[in-house]
């Protein structure tokens, strides 16, 4: 059972139930960001950043596979395994180490790297329906149904 389903008709609605998710995430978390090509998974990444007072462009980090953001309160890593196919290879590049107690870890494509990922504490799961978006949460561990608890946006 989702923990909260929501339809977003527009991105400005993607973005902002990003900006409503921010203020409750914490370092250690790991968050999976799943759903087709389109489905508007950088975009909630993107209001997660900017209300979390990043500035600049959020990349999608399609090729680079990931990209750090050093914010005020938290470290945030944005991973995309968009084109990642080999699980071993996320030994090989040290991405390891990325999932630390110190730094958020959001993780589009999370199924391309399966087996090699440790668990989300969070699962959204984003459809693309009709013009808009429909979007599922789910809480995995303690820290997410907390995380995640009398979230009213
Ligand atoms: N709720 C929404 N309704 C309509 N369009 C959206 C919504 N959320 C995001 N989009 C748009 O969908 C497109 C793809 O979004 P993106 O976040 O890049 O998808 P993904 O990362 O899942 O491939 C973008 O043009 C974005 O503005
Ligand atoms: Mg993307």
């Amino acid at each position: 059972m989702p923990q909260l389903t929501r339809f977003l008709p527009t991105a400005e609605d993607t973005l902002a139930l990003g900006a409503a998710l921010a203020p409750r995430l914490e370092p250690g978390m790991v968050v999976y960001l799943s759903g087709e090509l389109g489905a508007g998974k950088t975009t909630l990444a993107r209001g997660i950043l900017k209300a979390l007072g990043y500035t600049g462009k959020v990349k999608s980090p399609s090729f680079a596979l990931v990209e750090l953001y050093k914010l005020s309160r938290l470290y945030l890593y944005h991973f995309d395994f968009y084109r990642f196919n080999d699980p071993r290879e996320l030994e090989e590049a040290g991405f390891r180490e990325h999932f630390s107690p110190d730094a958020v870890c959001l993780v589009e494509w999370p199924e391309n790297a399966a087996g090699a990922l440790p668990p989300a504490d969070i699962r959204i799961e984003m459809r693309i329906a009709g013009t808009g978006r429909d979007v599922e949460i789910y809480a995995d561990t303690e820290t997410g149904r907390l995380c995640l608890k009398r979230f009213k946006h």
